[in-house]
């Protein structure tokens, strides 16, 4: 046996037996003759020690050791010195007194420090393209192991609940997530493509047609679009998909389920609201400016289009007049802020269209500071004031313009503010249920309408009217999970009949070529179709914000770099020219 124990497990317990460790040397320190070494492996550090006047011979092995070679190192247990106690080390009460050492392996000095207690800044491109030794990293090793632990207890959770694991093709044909496809060339059908799947959407809801009724995937979904924070062109969702079921079965299990495996596995999160809170997309746009709205704190916008109509400074009269909107927010304790800082804000906010960025200092009750004041007058001031429940030492910031740009502006000014003014409890979960979207985009794209979710998802029934009246007023059962202002999950109930299916194509401009692409799909719908929904979380999205990661690569084993790459695979790359030929394809040389 190589090993009889880990590098976490020993403690005080153990003090007196004869072990075997195996790992890397992760940290080395002599002291006066004595070798010490932090032993690692996945389960933690074990203090080893060659000490010349207990066994020489393994000293002079001690001796050798560098950063990260691999050894076994045999030896008896033995208590500490009380002030040699390592507090910080779960094994730090004990140490090994190496009788027997063997190197498997050396090591080159890595390109980066393992060590994170050195902590070295590294650039990201030699993290990617040595990403195994990355992983060794003991807080990027946690990442990982916690990811297993989210998705095991996933796993069992919903096989409890009758929900069985199906797994769907990746050689497969185009879903419309909206997204670019990845393309795979046939070889045996020259000139045909396969789409990698954006999503299993298709095959979801087939499986309910199947009659599966319970159905879950750790499904990778690939998506050819720029990688950037939050997003990866090759990413991981948890989807799924129920058949008799409301939108309330789905919303309930997800909140169920997260709120479990956040308590049994990030325990030292803090849910801030349970249930989680629903609120309407209107809601979301008019309070937040934004459909993902970070409620871990207030500063909610609000409308005062009515309320300076007619008003006498000019921009606000204008817009008002222009069919635009008025819109503000109060930042709690902002005065402290310096004319500087409210130039920065200015150009923040200029970022997102906004012309300008009006304010209104609150130096003491009644009595305000503004250049906009004096064409306000002192009524409207004060009533604004009292509107905005603005009190001493806030500033109240005015968005004018059209909707979208005040939307916009507003909502990204209320995140930066947040970071500025200091709101943010980084160990705080606010979750949130976006709900009853409208079933089309604001705006048509190509003179057709353009789905908000995709064209499966079920228009409410008490807006089925509208489709032939007023198709942007159509609501529909589409929801999103939100949590700390990023989206990680979206889901939808389906359309359940062909006649309805059809319909949403013809709004959103199928010709018979594209509805021929989807005739598998509304062929299967002509034979008993159950009523049915899902909801597809985003794995990487939820576990970057479980662990305040800034970016999806934190949680990810092997991603892409921003620019779509795999450093350490050096891939995409060039293929062979017999590859490409059996593929019947050629390159265009420029
Ligand atoms: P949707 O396209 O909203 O829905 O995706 C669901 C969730 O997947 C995550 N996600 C991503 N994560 C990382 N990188 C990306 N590029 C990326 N794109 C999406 C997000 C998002 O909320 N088939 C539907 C689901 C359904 O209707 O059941 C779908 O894919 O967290
Ligand atoms: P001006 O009349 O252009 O000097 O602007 C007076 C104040 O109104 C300045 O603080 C501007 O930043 C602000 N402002 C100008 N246009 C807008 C706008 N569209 N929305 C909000 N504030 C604006």
């Amino acid at each position: 046996m190589l090993r009889t124990k880990n590098c976490g497990e020993l403690n005080k317990k153990n003090i007196g037996e004869e072990v075997a460790l195996c790992g890397w040397v992760h940290r080395r320190r002599d002291h006066g003759g004595i070798i010490f070494i932090d032993l690692r492996d996945r389960y933690g550090l074990t203090q080893i020690k060659f000490d010349p006047k207990i066994n020489e011979s393994s000293w002079k092995g001690g001796d050798l050791l560098r950063s990260e070679w691999v050894v076994r190192a045999k030896g008896k247990v033995v208590e500490r010195p009380s002030d040699m106690i390592n507090k910080k080390l779960a094994t730090g009460e004990s140490e090994i007194e190496v009788s027997e050492l063997k190197i498997f392996s050396k090591a080159k000095t890595p390109p980066f420090e393992i060590d994170e207690e050195k902590n070295v800044e590294v650039k990201e491109e030699i993290r990617m393209k040595y990403r195994y030794l990355d992983l060794r990293k003991p807080d990027m090793n946690e990442v990982i192991q916690k990811r297993h632990q989210f998705i095991k207890y996933t796993r069992d959770y919903l096989s409890n609940l009758d929900f069985i694991e199906i797994e769907t093709p990746i050689l497969s044909k185009s879903t419309p997530e909206g997204a670019r496809d990845f393309l795979v060339p046939s070889r045996l059908h020259p000139g045909d493509f396969y789409a990698l799947p954006q999503s299993p959407q298709q095959y979801k809801q087939l499986l309910m047609l199947s009659g599966m009724d319970r159905y879950f995937q750790i499904a990778r979904c690939f998506r050819d679009e720029d990688t950037r924070g939050d997003r990866q062109a090759e990413f991981t969702q948890l989807d799924l998909e129920m058949s008799f079921v409301e939108d309330e079965d789905i919303l309930n299990l997800t909140e169920d389920l997260f709120t479990k495996v956040i308590k049994e596995i990030f325990g030292d999160k803090k849910i801030l609201e349970e249930p989680f809170p629903r609120l309407s997309h209107k809601e979301a746009m008019l309070k937040y400016g934004i459909d993902r709205p970070d409620l871990r704190f207030g500063l909610e916008i609000k409308d005062l289009t009515e309320m300076v109509e007619g008003c006498g400074f000019k921009v606000f009269g204008e817009v008002v007049k222009n069919k635009g909107v008025v819109r503000a927010i109060c930042a709690t304790g902002a005065s402290k802020f310096s004319r500087a800082q409210i130039d920065e804000l200015t150009k923040f906010v200029s970022d997102f269209g906004a012309k300008g960025l009006a304010y209104i200092i609150v130096k003491g009750e009644n009595e305000f500071q503004s250049p906009i004041i004096k064409f306000l007058g002192d009524d409207l001031t004060k009533k604004i004031a009292r509107e905005m429940n603005a009190k001493t030492g806030d500033i109240i910031f005015f968005g004018a313009d059209k909707l979208k740009i005040v939307r916009d502006s507003l909502g990204e000014l209320r995140n930066e503010l947040a970071r500025r003014l200091e709101l943010i409890d980084v160990k705080v979960l606010a979750f949130s249920f976006i709900v009853d979207f409208p079933l089309f985009e604001e705006e048509k794209k190509n003179g057709h309408f353009a789905p908000e979710h995709h064209m499966f998802t079920r228009p409410k029934d008490e807006d089925l009217e509208l489709l032939n009246k007023d198709p942007f007023k159509v609501r529909s059962y589409q929801y999103d999970l939100v949590c700390n202002g990023i989206e990680v999950g979206g889901g939808s109930i389906r359309i359940h009949d062909k006649k309805t299916q059809e319909k949403i194509f013809d709004l959103i401009g199928f010709k018979e070529e594209d509805k021929k692409r989807f005739g598998h799909f509304l062929r299967a719908f002509e034979y008993g179709v159950p009523p049915h929904g899902g909801i597809a979380p985003g794995i990487d999205r939820l576990l970057m914000v479980l662990m305040n990661k800034k970016s999806i690569r934190d949680v990810m084993a092997f991603p892409k770099t921003g620019d779509g790459r795999d450093l350490m695979m050096d891939a995409p790359s060039g293929v062979e020219e017999k590859q490409l030929k059996e593929l019947s394809i050629k390159l265009k040389k420029d």
